[in-house]
């Protein structure tokens, strides 16, 4: 295998994966980021990310000599074996969402401006960050180099399987203009003998979104299907169960939940929306998609009024509620666009007095100490504490601890016995016996539709 010389650009989530895995698969790596305290913390083996397997992958490649770090994009071309420059340029810089729903890509500008013009002749770069359709022909432009190819090599990674998701891909997305340029990217792959489609780069781009948006709209589906069933006396989990052995459907992402977050669908779905608004297509499944996910939340709060007042008008004013998760997943300490954070935001509108409690807050980060808010969130130092005096009990984030904690001792804390699982991952069963109501998402004899 012919290992090759790879700049990467950005040590977040996305980039500092790449860096390490392209790593491990023999290629010499040099990572760049404008945070020297962060370049200097990772020289130290500290990683920040939460992220199975990824300290341990940069620490083995660091050692091993195929890993390093250095502050700025401009010192990386400097920073290879026997000075050699850099073959192909991954660009793994945020693309936050800006106004409108467009993708912001100030930092991919920044930089090409700063290294732009000193890259070797015959280097690839690459957009790993979603970026909108059209973006690797804005980079050529910005560019301005006609030796230089740009190659769309969209990012597939969940988070909390982000490194196995990397060295066990479904498949390699690689879209360019040059045919040459993104067979050599395909190549950086080639050990992981995943099935790879090559394709132009605005295809690469859109497939990102497309994935992404249908995954968002697998998971709205799954809620309205949620709520029918309480109102029709269907059970979800059966549902699911059935339709997913449909290999044309699959069991994967059937999962009802307080809604879909994190750091990339609520962006992709709304970046889209925005892509088919200004070719002038109006998308009306992905919005009903998005819609569908907003009135989730305030589904979730209306349960609580159920449960805890008897109405679904009924004053949550100083109830006092314990929330169970606040991360937009379990196995990930990331909060971005999390739907407990919104759920918590529209309980405390509703004069709740919260209590939260998540196992990825109760150690600090590099020393430091763990916080004891998050939002405006004050936080308990475990499940039990966060239970005391409340008057119902959230599970809002799958962490599998939930479904393991001692529910008898949750029972003799809390006020009034009303667990709410927004997530279906406590078995009733187990509450019922702790002397705890629950009450989950379309399920069948949870009885909290009717007022
Ligand atoms: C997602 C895509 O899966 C990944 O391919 C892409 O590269 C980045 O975006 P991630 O944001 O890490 O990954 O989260 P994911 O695991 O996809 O979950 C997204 C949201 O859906 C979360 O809020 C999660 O809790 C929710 N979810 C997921 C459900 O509610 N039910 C499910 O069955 C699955």
């Amino acid at each position: 295998m012919f290992a090759r010389r790879v700049m990467v650009v950005g040590t977040g989530y996305v980039g500092l994966t790449t860096g390490a895995c392209l790593a491990s698969l023999g290629h010499e790596v040099v990572c760049a980021d404008i945070d020297a305290a962060k370049v200097e913390r990772l020289r130290r083996g500290v990683v920040d990310i939460v992220e199975p397997g990824l300290a341990e992958l940069v620490a083995e490649q660091t050692s091993a000599g195929r890993l390093t770090f250095v502050v700025g994009a401009g010192a990386a071309l400097g920073s290879f074996e026997d000075s050699r420059p850099a073959e192909v340029l991954f660009l793994c810089v945020p693309t936050p969402m800006g106004a409108g729903g467009v993708a912001d890509l100030r930092a991919v500008e920044s930089v090409i401006e700063e290294v732009g013009a000193e890259l070797a002749a015959g280097t690839v770069v690459v957009n790993k960050s979603t970026v909108p359709v059209g973006t690797a022909a804005r980079t050529a432009e910005l560019l301005e180099r006609t030796d230089v190819a740009v190659v769309s090599n969209p990012e597939f990674l969940r988070e909390g399987s982000a490194v196995k998701d990397f060295l066990g891909p479904d498949r390699i997305v690689v879209g360019s203009d040059n045919q040459d340029a993104a067979e050599r990217v395909a190549a950086l792959y080639a050990r992981l003998g995943a099935p790879t489609v090559l394709t132009d780069a605005a295809s690469a781009e859109l497939m990102k979104y497309a994935a992404n948006c249908f995954l968002a709209m697998k998971l709205s589906y799954v809620n309205a299907m949620a709520e029918l069933c309480e109102r029709v006396g269907a059970d979800i989990s059966d549902v699911t169960e059935g339709i997913g052995y449909d290999r044309r459907i699959g069991q994967a992402f059937l999962s009802p939940g307080p809604g879909w977050g994190g750091s990339c669908l609520p962006k992709d779905t709304h970046a889209l929306l925005q892509v088919a608004d200004s070719a002038d297509f109006e998308f009306r499944l992905l919005r009903a998609t998005i819609d569908t996910n907003t009135r989730q939340r305030q589904r979730i709060v209306d349960k609580v009024r159920l449960a805890v007042t008897g109405k679904r008008t009924g004053s949550l004013s100083r109830v006092r509620l314990a929330l169970l998760g606040l991360t937009f997943k379990a196995g990930t300490d990331d909060l971005r666009d999390s739907p407990a954070l919104a759920i918590a935001a529209l309980l405390r509108q509703a004069g709740a007095e919260l209590v939260g409690f998540d196992p990825a807050f109760v150690e600090g980060k590099d020393g430091a100490a763990p916080p004891t808010e998050i939002d405006g969130v004050p936080l308990a130092a475990d499940a039990v504490s966060a239970a005391q005096g409340a008057e119902a009990v959230l599970v809002l984030t799958e962490w599998p601890m939930f479904r393991t904690l001692d529910w008898s001792v949750i029972a003799s804390a809390v006020k009034r016995p009303i667990v709410i699982d927004t997530r279906n991952i406590v078995d009733p069963a187990t509450l019922r016996r702790a002397g705890l109501t629950a009450v989950g998402l379309g399920r069948r004899g949870d009885g909290d539709v009717a007022e």
